[in-house]
């Protein structure tokens, strides 16, 4: 199906994307008030890395994918949080001078530079710790077995076999002539695996057997890779002030991407095949997945 077929009246995916983001920000700033002792600036570091920026789009997929399946959205909320504390946490460590070494996000200084490095790996392993702290307690679901596998699809996602893993190859990969495999591989475990990690949260806490997920994973590995190849195409000609930080640095450090191997329409082309094929995978759906169809399409005509 060509993406502009996706577009549907029924869904207004940017006040649903406010909505959720404004829901994250409360939850942050409930969870995370400052003591009064020598851990406050820990917190307020946390707090202005977790706070008040992104575009939340782990958090929009889990809400989507979660009432899809008629599950309660409190719940689901908790557990796009525990994402986002992932996702914050990693972005905090790749902007460190030892990988990125990056002074802009979200249109504000970076952690280390707002505070310092020592303060920014501390912020990193907190917002680490906390997500699993939020999907183990049992305001998350009443199931332990559910809690359990939360945290057991979470652990994968974010270490070796998934985000951290991928951080490594990508750090790796510079100067490096990979081919489209290789890349495909590192980017789906460096983005990828978090990503698919939002809608599979929804199959477990809506327990969906296995067989019943392999759409909803098929639609989040497309939607994955077509995400970062949109990553790699403003970095490599977006807007620094609409993208919220530094453009140019993958050419810059020589880093193998999409973009760097088919170029920029290729790879654009490319990015709007995976979504064609996101989107596809919900073909039993009817408008109960237009949310889901339209952040496909979001993932990749963004601008930031
Ligand atoms: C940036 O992620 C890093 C990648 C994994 C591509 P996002 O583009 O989701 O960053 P925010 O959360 O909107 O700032
Ligand atoms: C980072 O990828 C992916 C993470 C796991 C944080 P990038 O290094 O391309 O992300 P940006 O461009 O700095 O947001
Ligand atoms: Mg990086
Ligand atoms: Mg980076
Ligand atoms: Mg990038």
């Amino acid at each position: 199906m060509p993406v502009e077929l996706v577009d549907s009246p029924r869904v207004d995916l940017q006040a649903e994307a406010g909505r959720v983001s404004a829901r994250i920000d409360d939850f942050f700033a409930r969870l995370l008030p400052s003591p009064d002792d020598g851990r406050g600036q820990l917190y307020d570091a946390m707090r202005h890395a977790a706070i008040g920026g992104g575009k939340r789009l782990r958090p929009l997929l889990t809400v989507a994918a979660s009432r899809l399946f008629g599950i309660d959205e409190e719940r689901a909320l908790r557990v796009a949080a525990a994402i986002e504390a992932i996702h914050v946490y990693s972005l905090i460590h790749d902007d460190l001078p030892a990988m990125d070494d990056d002074d802009l996000r979200r249109g504000r200084p970076t952690l280390h530079k707002a505070y310092d490095e020592a303060t920014a790996i501390l912020a990193g392993d907190s917002l680490h710790a906390l997500a699993f702290e939020i999907l183990a307690h049992e305001a998350t679901d009443p199931d332990p077995l559910v809690r359990s596998d939360l945290v057991l699809e979470l652990s994968r996602a974010a270490g070796p076999n998934g985000m951290a893993g991928g951080q490594m190859m990508d750090l790796l990969a510079e100067g490096e002539a990979l081919d489209i495999a290789a890349i495909t591989r590192l980017q789906q475990l460096k983005t990828g695996a978090l990503i698919e990690y939002a809608v599979e949260a929804a199959c477990i806490l809506t327990s969906l057997g296995r067989e019943a997920r392999t759409p909803y994973r098929g639609y989040a590995r497309n939607v994955g890779l077509a995400f970062q190849i949109a990553d790699d195409l403003i970095d490599h000609s977006g807007d620094e002030a609409a993208a919220g930080k530094r453009i140019g640095k993958d050419a810059e450090a020589g880093k193998a991407t999409f973009v760097s191997l088919l170029g920029e329409d290729r790879a654009r082309q490319q990015a709007r095949v995976l979504v064609d094929q996101a989107v596809d995978h919900l073909a039993d759906h009817g408008e109960e997945a237009d949310l889901l169809r339209a952040i496909a399409r979001f993932a990749v005509e963004r601008d930031r």
